[in-house]
């Protein structure tokens, strides 16, 4: 059974083609991603209009390349991400799947892009245990609890405001870096001191919801002190904010996906999303998942941001619990939940 998976959901245009083999786990036979990214730079975070135009560009060629790199002529059925996203890029890839689908004539799985960054890592560490997930990019942050990849996940959080990667983005705006703003602050925050600054940990208190999370209070937080040191006339600490920023985030995300593991009583943990490429949380979540004796999974950086191998890993998955494909009147989900 070969899946090809279809990702369009952000500024990825991806497509990706995974072989299910018979003990259960997939092969990777091609990785197709064309981002827009440098097309979103000047304006500070992605531009939906832009990313729609983009994805049309690239939907076809990235097929393609990604049937070329397989060395087959068509793949045995069709998955694709149906939300959530932004709507008018999501509408391209579905559109794309189905019209494929429909010409081939293969199955076609429409699916939840949040549970492709679960499922993706299967690819590189085998079978998955009962786990808690914990998916941080610039547009989600959730903790899932993850009993079997065909079957729905369960949402244990989410933020409340902004999701932690837009939290990297919007801070380094503040501080003129440049976008996108993880790695530039990750870079920097090497050179700094991570408790020089005390920025709150947001939504840590006792009453607050167990396993979600709000970052905006500590963008807030950095946009004061900035303001602060400039009516002051104080040169900006750059590499201690940076620093002291990622410390906060890496904190509260850390903690929560622990907390939830031994809440829920599962050994493992599992990492996703574009900003779990950030150093200082893929420390702390290893020192902390070591300290409680939990199990940390983290795919490679290039399977954690958007791309179409974790959707047609999915689609595999799916496939093999007996799931029933889609029918072609199903519509895109921009804000479908888990
Ligand atoms: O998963 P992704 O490629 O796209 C989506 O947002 O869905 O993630 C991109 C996000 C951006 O917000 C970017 O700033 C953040 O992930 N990011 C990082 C790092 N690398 C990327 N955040 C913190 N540290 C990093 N090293
Ligand atoms: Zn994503």
């Amino acid at each position: 059974m070969i899946v090809m998976g279809i990702e369009s959901s952000c500024d990825e245009t991806g497509v990706g083609i995974v072989r299910r083999l018979p003990d259960g786990t997939c092969e990777l036979l091609a990785d197709e991603v064309a981002s827009s990214v440098d097309q979103h730079a000047r304006f500070g975070g992605v531009v939906p209009e832009i990313a729609s135009r983009a994805h049309l560009e690239a939907i076809v060629p990235a097929m393609r390349r990604a049937l070329a790199a397989a060395g087959i002529d068509k793949p045995d059925a069709l998955a694709v991400t149906i939300g959530p996203g932004l709507a008018g890029a999501l509408l391209v890839g579905v559109a794309a799947a189905k019209a494929y689908a429909a010409a081939w004539d293969i199955p076609f799985y429409a699916l939840n892009h949040l549970g492709g960054h679960v499922a993706v890592d299967t690819l590189e560490h085998g079978p998955m245990p009962p786990c808690v997930a914990l998916l941080v990019s610039g547009g989600h942050t959730h903790l899932l609890q993850v009993a079997d990849l065909a079957q729905p996940l369960v949402e244990l959080g989410s933020t409340v405001d902004d999701a932690a990667g837009e939290a990297f983005d919007k801070v380094a705006r503040l501080l003129g870096l440049g976008y996108p703003g993880g790695p530039v602050l990750d870079a920097i925050a090497v050179d700094g001191d991570p408790s020089a600054i005390p920025f709150p940990r947001g939504m840590t208190s006792a009453r607050d919801p167990r396993y979600d999370f709000s970052f905006s209070g500590l963008k807030t937080a950095v946009a004061r002190y900035v303001e602060a040191a400039q009516r002051e006339n104080r040169e900006l600490p750059i590499p201690d904010i940076a620093a002291s920023f990622q410390e906060a985030v890496a904190d509260v995300l850390t903690m929560k996906a622990i907390r939830a593991a031994q809440d829920v009583g599962v050994d493992t943990i599992v990492l996703g999303g574009g900003a779990t490429a950030n150093s200082r949380i893929r420390s702390l979540a290893e020192e902390r998942s070591a300290a409680a004796g939990l199990t940390l999974r983290v795919p490679k950086p290039r399977l954690c941001t958007d791309n179409g191998v974790m959707i047609a890993t999915l689609g595999a998955h799916v496939i093999a619990g007996g799931a029933q494909p889609s029918e072609f009147t199903v519509a895109t989900d921009p804000g479908l939940s888990v």
